[in-house]
């Protein structure tokens, strides 16, 4: 069994259908990416997973309890952790209060604590009393992720987290998730960065109108330009 199970989901929005019968798997301290070019559905499979959007046919369970229907709070309780692609931070707070919020909010485990989420992210130690506003775009992005973290995530659904940030941030970024993922939480990776997306993960699923086209491990897709044209490629 694995730790996630999205099966057969169908979801709208209002009369617009968008997910058709979308089926993956998350296995236990896996990284898996979710790929494809703009609208093809991969923030709306995060919604439905999240209970924001939920699907309206299908299953999703979670560590084999079924979860579609519950609100978006009760699945994060459970320890699925989301964070979106707009980098919601408190811009008024600063960088400290945003993550003593996250930790007042989060679940009691203790694997994410404030002293190993700055070692994970050590540029916030020194933004520690910078409001979150001034913050630069790669910075937010950390805050956000490290917000997540404090509330004790097994799963973490990250929604295009390089998109907009410069080369090296991207690199910074990419050595974080794989340091997340050593720590044995799981990840579902939704990208247009193929080549980040690729050294991160076990396995991906590439997304076309709202259904899997292709799912295999990294290695075939990156040995296969034939399916990097055909579904990635603009
Ligand atoms: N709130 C909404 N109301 C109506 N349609 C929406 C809404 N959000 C998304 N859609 C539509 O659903 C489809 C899938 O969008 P979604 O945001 O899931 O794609 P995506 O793969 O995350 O794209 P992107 O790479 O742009 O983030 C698109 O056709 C989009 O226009
Ligand atoms: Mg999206």
């Amino acid at each position: 069994m694995a730790q996630l199970e999205v099966t057969g989901i169908e979801t709208a929005y209002g009369m617009s259908t968008v997910l058709f019968g979308l089926s993956l798997e998350v296995g236990e301290g896996q990284v898996v990416g979710l790929l494809g070019r703009n609208g093809v559905g991969k923030t709306t499979t995060f919604r439905s997973i999240m209970g924001l959007t939920p699907p309206r046919t299908g299953s999703i369970r979670w560590n084999g309890t079924e979860i579609t229907g519950k609100p978006p709070h009760e699945i994060n309780r459970l320890g699925i952790g989301f964070v979106p692609e707009d980098r919601r931070i408190f811009p008024e707070l600063t960088v400290w209060e945003n993550l003593d919020i996250a930790m007042r909010a989060g679940r009691r485990a203790s694997t994410w604590t404030l002293d190993k989420v700055y070692e994970l992210f050590p540029d916030l130690v020194g933004l520690r009393d910078r409001k979150g506003g001034y913050l630069s775009g790669g910075q937010q992005q950390m805050l956000t992720i490290a917000r997540s973290l404090m509330g004790n995530p097994e799963l973490l659904l990250l929604d295009e987290p390089s998109e907009g940030l410069a080369p090296l941030v991207v690199r910074d970024l990419r050595h974080q998730i794989a340091r997340m993922r050593d720590e044995g939480l799981s990840i579902l990776l939704a990208e247009q960065n193929l080549g980040f997306v690729l050294a991160l993960s076990d396995r991906v699923y590439i997304l076309e109108k709202g259904e899997v086209k292709f799912s295999g491990r990294s290695d075939e897709v990156r040995d296969n330009p034939e399916i990097i044209k055909r579904y990635l490629t603009v």
